[in-house]
């Protein structure tokens, strides 16, 4: 029997709360499917930070690499500033392990009803794939005269020619195995440096895909037609920033960030990939019982395929969507009146059935 070791880190706030759930639902997925899952849980977290004044240990991140994936629920809390929490831990593992690929599947599932009147699980399937590694998020800056009038921060985004183009490439090709249709988003009205170079890399690598139409958009306009035409897409592709901004908008298409699924994938397998809903810790909820795990689950699924237990995946998918559909359990981001562990439970239960 095949048996995989996942490092899981619940995090913080509803992190704790939907993890277990997904962790749940692995297990009876390898039960019926017949491969084991061994986890080992780190308690890196605010609360690890607050007792040992960092976010992980200094030997964390060789740590995780012998595992086969990382299942990470979310990262902060009001007492740990939001920059010093993320880029001790969640950040850090996105870089240092090159996971350059966050995929998220923006799906509205049938049973749910869309906050865009009218429109149904047809009109709402898009993959995105966001740059993961620098960009917006080079982490390149710095203040000068804090604390004065004089102050100057400098935040720098960097745009390399080799993650854009892996990134756009990658996103082609994700492209190429659905409807054939990518959209990149960009704002090369306004950056005339990055964002041109964004272009150009795009429009480079297009040239490789004549099968796949290409459709640019600024990102105020992207923004603008994912709620007024979300059935216009199939693949986007966005730099770290605009995609980070665009996949909450996307996950409010879905009904809920309760239901907002995300693979930080390091495609040469060189590293262990890091799973996580995209939702954050959620703290004016955490604590009550009351988070949807949906995402946490939908991203277990994501897992498994990724594990290569493809069969497992689409079940545990089906699993879930059987739960969303049929609506007896739901929690209140859904309307409903369920626990956390209710939901959990119901996806276990439609997965053994
Ligand atoms: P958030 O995603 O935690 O919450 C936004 C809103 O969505 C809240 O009203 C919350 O209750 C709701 N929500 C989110 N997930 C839900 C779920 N599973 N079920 C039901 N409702 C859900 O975003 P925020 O409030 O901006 O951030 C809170 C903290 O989380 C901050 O410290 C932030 O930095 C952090 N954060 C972490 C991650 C991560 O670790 N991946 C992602 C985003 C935000
Ligand atoms: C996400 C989150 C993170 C991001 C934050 C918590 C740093 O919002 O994964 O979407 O911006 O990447
Ligand atoms: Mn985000």
């Amino acid at each position: 029997m095949k048996r995989y070791r996942l490092a899981v880190i619940p995090g913080d706030g509803i992190g704790r709360e939907v993890i277990p759930e997904g962790i749940k639902v692995l297990q009876a997925a390898g039960r019926r499917f017949n491969f084991g899952i061994d986890t080992v849980e780190f308690p890196w977290s605010c609360a690890y930070y607050l007792q040992h004044g960092e976010m992980m240990p200094a030997d964390g991140l060789a740590t995780l690499r012998d595992f086969a994936a990382i299942y990470l629920g979310a990262i902060g809390d009001p007492r740990v500033p939001d920059h010093v929490s993320l880029w001790g831990l969640l950040l850090r593992i996105r870089k240092a392990f090159d996971l350059y690929a966050n995929v998220r599947p923006i799906r509205l599932l049938e049973g749910i009803a869309s906050p865009l009147a009218g429109r149904t699980p047809a009109d709402v399937d898009i993959l995105f794939v966001r740059e993961n590694t620098e960009g917006e998020y080079s982490g390149l800056g710095g203040r000068l005269n804090a604390g004065t009038p004089h102050e100057v921060a400098l935040q720098t985004t960097a745009f390399t020619h080799r993650a854009t183009k892996r990134i756009l490439t990658y996103a082609f090709d994700a492209a190429r195995a659905r409807r054939k249709r990518l959209a990149h988003v960009t704002k090369s009205n306004a950056l005339q440096y990055t964002a041109v170079m964004w272009d150009e890399v795009a429009e480079d690598v297009a040239r490789d895909y004549p099968d796949v139409q290409v459709r640019k958009l600024h990102v105020d306009a992207a923004a603008y037609q994912m709620v007024l035409h979300p059935d216009w897409f199939d693949v986007m592709v966005g730099s770290n920033l605009f995609a980070d901004i665009l996949t909450d908008l996307g996950a409010a298409l879905q009904g809920s960030l309760g239901l907002a699924a995300s693979a930080n994938l390091d495609p040469t397998r060189a590293a262990p990939s890091m799973f996580e809903p995209v939702h954050g810790s959620a703290p004016d909820i955490a604590g009550k019982g009351i988070a949807n795990p949906m995402a946490a689950i939908w991203t277990a699924s994501m897992m498994l395929e990724h594990l290569g237990e493809t069969v497992a995946a689409a079940a545990v998918f089906d699993a879930l969507r059987q739960v969303v559909r049929s609506a007896e359990v739901r929690t209140p981001d859904l309307g409903g009146r369920g626990t956390t562990t209710q939901v959990g439970d119901a996806v276990v239960e439609a997965l053994r059935a």
